[in-house]
């Protein structure tokens, strides 16, 4: 599918408050790390995605996932950025199940911004 590239490059300090928000709605009963996605669609709307974790781990739906199939499903298929937050001190990288899904539905257009504890933005 050919994508345009609408990302203008500029990270926005809102979308810190917004990501953490998303993240407020982890459900995370078992590894208590709490992931917050953000996507920001082509007309500047945002799509929230939180990790909800189930006891049958592999049942467990990331952020990034969470966010894009949200997405998806309500026919909104074109981002401009996507940002992750987690409280990690570190940055976190994005598993091997989000990463192929993030490449054919997000990532081959934009960048992905992931922002820390201390309020660090890496984008990578
Ligand atoms: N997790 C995410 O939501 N996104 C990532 O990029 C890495 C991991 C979640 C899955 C699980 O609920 C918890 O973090 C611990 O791995």
């Amino acid at each position: 599918m050919e994508r345009e590239n609408m990302n203008d490059g500029v990270f926005k300090e809102e979308w810190i408050k917004e990501v953490q928000e998303a993240q407020s709605r982890a459900y995370t009963p078992y590894s208590k790390f709490n992931v917050g996605a953000l996507l920001v669609t082509e007309d500047d709307e945002y799509i929230y995605g939180a990790n909800i974790e189930n006891a049958a781990y592999p049942a467990t739906i990331c952020a990034e996932r969470s966010a894009l199939v949200s997405a998806y499903s309500n026919n909104i298929t074109k981002f401009k950025d996507i940002v992750i937050v987690t409280d990690a001190d570190e940055p976190t990288s994005p598993c091997g199940v989000c990463r192929p899904v993030m490449k054919e539905l997000c990532l081959d257009v934009i960048p992905l911004y992931i922002t820390i504890m201390s309020g660090d933005i890496i984008n990578t």
